[in-house]
């Protein structure tokens, strides 16, 4: 069977941009792929971070994951940090890695642009994200395309691992969803709806009332040209509504243009509203019988357990092949 994995960084909250691009197509390969997911904590210190937020954060994600659907006795489900095999996999990676290949990450270069002093993790960080997912020999990785650069770089780093001595890795390829590849931000679409973002209302968030998702749709940014008809680059506003709907919905762009024709924006609007309530109520619902609950830490428990040990020969393996012996 093989294998897919991926990753989320607890900054900021969860949004419908990282259910759309993650967290919903890990739920719909599940049956067919040995699926990990986990809480990519150790990612989210590359910028400060207050730890009594961080703690709380972690813990939602993990809740959400499962509240969303993502089945235990189908996934290992863990937390990052808690693997210690992981930055030591990392340490011998990034002496793999050239830093020309890691400063030329376009993520490394806007974020380093927006701090005057920022971490060296910031320019590590995908070495470690290549170690979460070459630690395990994963074929896919389902990420947004924004990640798509970093698993290239993961490509590169096992090829040339692989290379330098013996087969090691198995080389892994990104997984772009077709459909709601880039969710945009509600208020500016040509921007992604990101968990950092400064204004509230362009962000749905996991955990938002219905009072407020419906009211962030419905004041969401579109044209005046008042046809549900996928633009990108005209109509970036309705487009990006299109592809919520269409995810969440299981419709392709051409069913949606037809069930909208002739109706206006309140219309459309108004059902996208709906289908995401409709999505959300349900986990959030989940999400609070799970989060003080031993189901909860048990799950944790057998996920961190197997993926310790699966990392720990390959640390072993990669330790030998590099001269690291007695
Ligand atoms: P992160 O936490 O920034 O984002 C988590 C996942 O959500 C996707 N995503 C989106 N997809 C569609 N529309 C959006 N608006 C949107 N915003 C975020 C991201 O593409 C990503 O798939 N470095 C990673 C976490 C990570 C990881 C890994 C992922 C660490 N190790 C190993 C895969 C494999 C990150 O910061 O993602």
């Amino acid at each position: 069977m093989k294998k897919i994995l991926t990753g989320l960084k607890p900054t900021g909250e969860l949004t419908l941009g990282n259910y759309i691009g993650a967290i919903k197509q890990m739920k719909q390969l599940q049956d067919q792929y040995d699926s990990y997911l986990f809480v990519a904590d150790l990612h989210a210190l590359t910028v400060p971070q207050n730890p009594s937020d961080l703690r709380r954060r972690i813990r939602d994600f993990l809740a959400l994951y499962i509240a969303c659907g993502i089945d235990p006795n189908k996934n290992l489900i863990y937390l990052q940090s808690e693997n210690e095999f992981i930055p030591a996999i990392s340490w011998l990676l990034e002496c793999s890695t050239y830093y020309g290949e890691a400063s030329r990450m376009i993520q490394f270069k806007e974020k380093s642009k927006q701090h005057s002093n920022f971490s060296v993790g910031l320019l590590t960080y995908p070495v470690l994200m290549a170690a979460d997912i070459l630690y395990a020999d994963i074929d896919l990785v389902p990420v947004g395309i924004d990640q798509k650069q970093h698993v290239e770089l993961a490509r590169d780093i096992a090829i040339r691992f692989n290379k330098n001595y013996g087969d090691t890795f198995v080389i892994p390829e990104a997984l772009i969803s077709e459909t709601g590849t880039k969710i945009k931000d509600l208020k500016d679409p040509t921007k992604k709806m990101s968990k950092s973002e400064e204004n509230p209302n362009g962000v749905i968030l996991m955990l938002d009332e219905e009072n407020a998702i419906r009211k962030k749709i419905m004041g969401a940014t579109t044209d005046s040209e008042m046809s549900v008809h996928f633009d990108e680059e005209k109509k970036p506003g309705i487009s990006n509504l299109m592809n919520i709907y269409a995810a969440l919905k299981e419709k392709t762009i051409d069913e949606i243009e037809t069930e909208f024709q002739g109706e206006n924006y309140g219309t459309f609007k108004k059902k996208v509203a709906d289908a995401v309530v409709e999505t959300l109520l349900p986990i959030q619902e989940r999400y609070h019988e799970l989060l003080h609950s031993n189901e909860l830490d048990h799950i944790l428990d057998q996920g961190i357990a197997k993926s310790r040990k699966i990392a720990k020969n390959k640390y072993q393996d990669m330790a030998k092949k590099m001269g690291l012996e007695r």
